[in-house]
């Protein structure tokens, strides 16, 4: 059983005696994100009770519809930073420009965040997500240059599933913890102690209706992972949600793999780099996993734009490997 069952904050505590090296300036912010996940798990809860489905009318920096649940988990983690001290800046899915907080001038953090993950699932009562990577603050650089960071120098970073359960996910040096909300004591409480993501699975997660637009190197992947092939657990059983955190937090758990190539539509892919590709490339790494973008690893690429998109492979090494085999060369081929 070990510690499963402690509240976020004394496991936060343990850690830092644990670990006297670990920056003690990434448990507050953490405390922060769990408040504000209370909130979101509370209005996604009842939002049909409460006039908080549907559309707002207008649409966010990357052309999405904004969801009225979009507007206010933003709202709330905006909120959750201002005033306290702890980010410095922060770029989210669903604000135009990135914002210094209030009162953050002397904060040693940045975080770029995806408030609400999935939205197109918000009015069917389906899985939800929200994501988050927090980066140290480079001293004496200017504030756009904090935001444009590669993955790889994150300090923090995780992902909220609001599901049958909520439930926080947060990597750093140490590891990979998730952390399953109590609705009747309102804390998140330990539950799942250092998670490796299996090296192989049996899942894929894409959006399928694309199939026919994608590059033929992802196509033959395709035709590969669906081929009958008993001995070696193939075809693999398609599983996609519509939510980013809902099929990786699938792959991290069971193994397995998410992608969303590029197709005449999504040129660039559909994801955002700085607070999907990098965030959860993070999570996954830190659990023995791999991201990519089809030919190179996510957390070594620098943006040049907060919204930048990106094709994103995510998931167990080993079929995230054999993705890029078949997407770095359109005649790559592996006998089916
Ligand atoms: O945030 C983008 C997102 O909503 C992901 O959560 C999800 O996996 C993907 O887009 C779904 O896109 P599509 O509707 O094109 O399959
Ligand atoms: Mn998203």
């Amino acid at each position: 059983m070990g510690r499963i069952g402690i509240t976020l904050n004394r496991f936060l505590v343990e850690e830092q005696a644990r670990h006297p090296d670990a920056d003690p300036g990434l448990g507050p912010i953490l405390t922060q994100l769990a408040y504000a996940s209370k909130i979101i798990a509370r209005e996604v809860g009842r939002a049909a009770l409460v006039g908080k489905l549907g559309l707002m009318g207008d649409r966010n920096a990357t052309g999405d519809s904004q969801k009225k649940l979009d507007v206010f988990a933003n709202e709330v983690v905006v909120d959750a930073f201002t005033s306290n001290g702890l980010l410095y800046a922060m770029v989210s899915e669903e604000m135009d420009n990135l914002v210094e907080l209030p009162g953050g001038e002397n904060s040693q953090y940045v975080m770029c965040c995806d408030p609400i993950d999935g939205s197109s699932n918000t009015d069917i009562n389906g899985s939800l997500g929200a994501i988050f990577g927090v980066w140290p603050r480079i001293p004496g650089a200017s504030v756009e240059e904090n935001c444009l960071r590669k993955g790889s120098d994150q300090v923090l970073a995780g992902y909220v599933m609001f599901s049958t359960s909520t439930l926080l996910v947060y990597a750093n040096a140490q590891g990979v913890y998730g952390f399953t909300l109590d609705r009747e004591l309102g804390e998140f409480l330990l539950s799942h102690e250092n998670i490796t993501i299996p090296q192989r699975g049996h899942y894929y997660s894409a959006n399928l209706g694309h199939s026919h637009e994608w590059g033929v190197g992802v196509r033959n992947y395709l035709q590969w992972v669906t081929a009958d092939d008993k001995e070696n657990q193939r075809p693999y059983s398609l599983r996609y949600t519509g939510a980013l955190v809902a099929d990786l937090h699938r792959s991290l758990i069971e193994g397995g793999l998410y992608f969303y190539p590029p197709d005449p539509g999504h040129p660039d892919g559909k994801l955002r780099l700085l607070y999907e590709g990098a965030p959860l490339g993070y999570v996954v790494e830190r659990a023995g996993g791999k991201a990519s973008n089809g030919t190179s690893r996510i957390l070594d690429i620098v943006p040049t734009k907060i919204h930048q998109r990106t094709p994103l492979v995510i998931g167990s090494a080993d079929d995230v490997d054999e993705y890029e085999h078949f997407s770095s060369g359109p005649t790559r081929k592996r006998p089916l």
